[in-house]
Parts: C-alpha cells; structure tokens; sequence
C-alpha cells in the first residue's frame, strides 16, 4: 500500500485564508441580507490597468494568426519579459543577467516550489508573525522550522541572533503581515548573517511597490553581498492586480553556490524539467507593467490603495488603537481593543458590523492579540467600514 505524506497530518487543520471564507460564507448562509465588508485576504478590488488590457488583447490576436501564434513557451519566461525586468533592475542600480530573473506563475506558488531546491535536511527560519505559506509549505516538506518571534518591541523587525541559525531564511519586507520594513542597515545584517554562515535568504518582496519612503531598500540586491546568499521572489498580483491573472519573477544570482552547486543552474533544470513556461498572453500582459505607460497607470492604481489605508489609520488614531503599516504596504496591523484575542475581535467585527479582517494569530503564535487589515478593498466600502469601527469601539 502506499504511504502518503505522513507531513500532511502535521498541518493546521485548514489554511488560514480557507478558513476565513468558511466562517464568512456560514455568516453570509445565516445572514443573505448582509453586505460584508472585506478587508481579510489582500485581494485587489481594482481592474487591471488599460495598458496590460491591450497588451492582453493584441496577445490574443496574436494567438490567432499562423504567423504570430505561440505555442509553449520558454520555461524559464519569454526573452521579452525576462529583459524588461531585468532593464527595471538596472534603472534602480542593480545589475542582472537577463538569465538571472525567471518568470513565475506567482510568488505564492514560487514560494512552495523553490524548496525544490534545498535538501529536506536543511532548516528553515521563518520570521514571525509571517504569511503562513512559508510555515506550510515547509511542514509538507517535513523540514524542521525556527519559528523567530517578533513583535512591538522590535517593530516587529528582529535583528539575527547567532543562537538562531538556519539553513534558509525567510524576509518578507514590506511585511506581510504587519507592514513593517527593513532599512538598509538591518538588511545588511541579515544579510552579512547569512553570508557568514552560509544560509540562503529567501526575500519574498511581493510588496515593494508600495515603499514611499526612498530610504528603504525595493530589493534585497541592493545590499552589499546579497548575491551571495539571496533570492529575490517577486509578484504583479498587488502591485499590478494580477492576482487572478497570476504572474511574478524570480530572481536567482549566479553567484549563488553552495557545495559547488549553482542555484540558477538547478533552477533551470527544475523548470525546464517541471513546467511548460508561463502562457504568452500573460506574460505579454505582464510586459505592459514595466512600460512608461505601465508604471504610471499602475501606480495610480496603488494610490487608491494607499488612500483607503490613509482612511483607516484615521480611524484607528481617533480610536486610540496602536498599528504599525499601512504606509510602505498595503497592511495595517492592529492591536486588538477591549483585551480582545485575534480570533474573539474577528468574531466581534463580522457579527456586528460585518468587517472582516484577518487574524494575527493566523500568523503565529506572536500574532495573538494582533489584527491584520488590508487595504485592497475599494474605497466606499474602505470608508464604510472606518466608519463603523469608529461607532463601535467608541461606545
Ligand atoms: C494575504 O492576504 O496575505 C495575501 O493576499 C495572500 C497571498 O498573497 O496569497
């Protein structure tokens, strides 16, 4: 008989952003007559921009014309995309081969597949509180974790402590779930820190592009040494809307080696070996992103985001309720009012003012007593439910 993976039994019993649409839909069965209010997973409420839609639609155009049409494509990206990314790393300093950036079908998915290419043996740390993939994804691989706890203290941007070791690293920074970011200086340390003990950073850097503040580093690849021990995992989901587009990039230095073996190179061997490549007419979409064009129509899009984030940070100072984010990311991390637990204030919001957020405990254990707002709702309903978290959790 065949064993299945035993892991799986280790895991949660649902993941966290399952769950929460459980509990919203048996809210919604029992209520049909209540509009919810949704700012629990950060899915983008926003169109794609006009730009990516033309591109869209002359890559379909294309798909049907002999002369143009294009059946699998490379499986590492298109040679078009892989060079526009690679040109937007150089206009911020950074300097890749083209053959340096891969395109992915989304971080999330990146996030579970790159594991390929570690041994089972090795450790993961994952800075908590933390998108629960990385745990996830590590249990099913049967990897042993260090869960490093962060919180209010440290802004929730711990320092690397040398009784803390690990084999592979995860940073997420603009931070899912709490917003906070790494300056240049505690990047470096991470980084040096794996450099000395020669782990591999896996910096997951799906919101960049909600960074206003120029002093703080887009990429990990900015910090001196990065090459050495980093790779960089990109999505268009939140900074473009294509979340149910899917597509993101990947980018794995040729520098990075351990015992001889060159992580690009396997890279290329697992694609080639496990993938067919990203559609065309995605990736021609995705192109669009890193147009004139593009770049601007995307970031009025992320405007919108950032002023519903505006609009709930008022609320919460006229509460009196500390957070921290909601200015270089797309997530506003709370504490929750009243000695309330994360999952008690979920409940609390869904049933009477029909909110829904996410809970911090859903991130680890330090995340109890936290609560995670995102900001990709739209504006009216962003507003609307500022305004009756005010009424509320001022009485
Ligand atoms: C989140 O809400 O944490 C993200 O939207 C999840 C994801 O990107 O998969």
């Amino acid at each position: 008989m065949i064993t299945p993976n035993m892991h799986y039994a280790d895991l949660k019993e649902s993941y966290l952003f399952y769950h929460i649409a459980q509990k919203t839909n048996a809210y919604l069965e029992a209520n049909p007559e209540k509009h919810l209010f949704r700012m629990g997973i950060g899915d983008v409420s926003l169109p794609l921009c006009d730009a990516v839609i033309k591109a869209l639609h002359e890559a379909v155009d294309d798909q049907a014309e002999k002369a143009r049409f294009h059946g699998y494509m490379p499986e590492c990206g298109a040679p078009f995309l892989r060079e526009i990314i690679q040109d937007h790393y150089h206009k911020q300093g950074i300097d890749l081969t083209y053959e340096e950036v891969f395109v992915s079908s989304g971080a999330s998915d990146e996030l579970g597949d790159i594991l390929d290419l570690f041994d089972k043996s090795s450790s993961a740390m994952v800075i908590e509180p933390a998108y629960p993939a990385y745990v996830d994804a590590n249990v099913i691989a049967g990897r042993g974790i260090i869960h490093l706890a962060s919180g209010k203290e440290n802004g929730f941007l711990p320092e690397p402590d040398e009784e803390a070791k690990a084999d592979l690293i995860y940073i997420c920074s603009p931070n899912n779930p709490t917003g906070a970011v790494f300056d240049k200086a505690k990047l470096q340390r991470w980084v040096d820190f794996a450099n000395a003990n020669g782990s591999v950073i896996l910096f997951d850097a799906a919101y960049e592009a909600f960074i206003e503040d120029d002093s703080l580093p887009h990429s990990i690849f900015e910090m001196e040494g990065a090459k050495t021990c980093a790779i960089e995992i990109c999505s268009l989901s939140k900074t473009a809307g294509f979340t149910g587009t899917r597509l993101g990039y990947t980018v794995i230095p040729k520098d990075l080696v351990r015992n001889g073996m060159c992580f690009n190179e396997m890279w290329v061997r697992n694609r080639t070996t496990k993938t067919n490549g990203v559609s065309y007419i995605i990736q021609k979409g995705g192109a669009a992103v890193f147009t004139e064009e593009g770049q601007r129509q995307i970031r009025e899009n992320i405007q919108v985001y950032k002023n519903n984030a505006k609009t709930l940070m008022e609320a919460l100072d006229q509460l009196g309720i500390w957070y921290c984010g909601g200015k270089n990311a797309p997530y506003i991390w709370l504490q929750c009012p009243k000695g309330l637990g994360s999952w008690e204030f979920f409940d609390y919001l869904l049933q009477e003012i029909q909110v829904v957020g996410t809970p911090g405990e859903g991130f680890g254990a330090c995340g109890e007593g936290y609560f995670r707002f995102s900001t990709f709702g739209s504006p009216e309903d962003t507003q609307e439910a500022a305004k009756r978290l005010v009424q509320l959790l001022e009485k």
